[in-house]
């Protein structure tokens, strides 16, 4: 039975590596991207997440991020980051979990040992000193934000298509699931490079492949276990206390 091998593979791996996509955040009523009643539906990438459409019109831009800023804030963490915080617990310092989203709900829930591929919603980077720095709260804000070393303009601290991804973030993310035993993909359409290639990567490096994901992405053919479910069901499924036991009784029932 694949969900139990695949809960027991997952709760006995030394090295776990977590890749997390917009899918994670849908139960705390972040919206994705490319649902069907995605944001990239009603709203043009390229007019909201590239420098050149922050170039051409920086307030339209501030004023659509400050209104997912707002959302972010007004989210609260859901069984499935709180089940991934549980499980960092439990693997320790072989467990990284990386994320695509900007939401900040992994670190609000407790994920300490996080790579947040695609920066944060939730923080700023002045354009001319780069220093980053925590957005006011959303009642007290008002874009754009200026930076408080050297009063420049700032910009959300988020990647945007077309930019390099954080120093060091993808290497570490990549480390990661190369020595993965266990890799586990949550929410993510598995579509945009280079987060994408993650989940092959591990599979290529002989890593135990979990996907949680109620519709099928180009991953699925690899995955050693594809859970067609959402990210709370999915997790319960693995993790949660309804789940078989690891390992039957050995005594054996009478
Ligand atoms: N639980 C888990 N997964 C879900 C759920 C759910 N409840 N609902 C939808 N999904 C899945 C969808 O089937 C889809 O595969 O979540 C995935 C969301 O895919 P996208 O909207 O493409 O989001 P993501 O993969 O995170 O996008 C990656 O693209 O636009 C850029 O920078 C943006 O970080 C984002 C990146």
């Amino acid at each position: 039975m694949e969900l139990l091998t695949a809960r027991q593979r997952l709760l006995s791996a030394r090295r776990v590596a977590v890749l997390t996509g917009a899918g994670i955040s849908k139960a705390s009523g972040i919206p994705t991207f490319r649902d069907a009643e995605g944001l990239w539906k009603d709203f043009n990438p390229l007019e909201y997440a590239t420098p050149e459409a922050y170039a051409r019109d920086p307030e339209k831009v501030w004023n659509w991020y400050a209104w997912r800023y707002r959302k972010a804030v007004e989210a609260e963490p859901n069984p499935a980051h709180r089940r991934l915080v549980e499980l960092e617990a439990r693997v320790g310092e072989g467990f990284l979990l990386v994320t695509q989203n900007v939401d900040g709900l992994h670190a609000r829930a407790g994920s300490g040992r996080l790579v947040e591929l695609h920066g944060n919603i939730t923080r700023a980077r002045c354009e001319r000193c780069q220093k980053r720095f925590p957005l006011p709260p959303p009642e007290a804000f008002n874009p754009p934000p200026t930076c408080p070393a050297c009063g420049g303009r700032a910009r959300p601290d988020v990647v945007w298509f077309g930019e390099l991804l954080p120093p060091g973030a993808f290497e570490r993310a990549e480390r990661a699931f190369v020595q993965a035993e266990v890799a586990l993909v949550i929410g993510t359409s598995a579509e945009v490079e280079p987060a994408a290639s993650l989940g092959r990567i591990a599979h290529l490096s002989g890593a135990y492949l979990i996907e949680i994901n109620p519709t099928p992405t180009p991953l699925t053919r690899l995955a050693d276990c594809a859970l067609p479910l959402g990210a709370v069901e999915g997790m319960e499924a693995l993790l949660g206390g309804d789940a078989p036991p690891l390992v039957e009784d050995p005594g054996g029932k009478p």
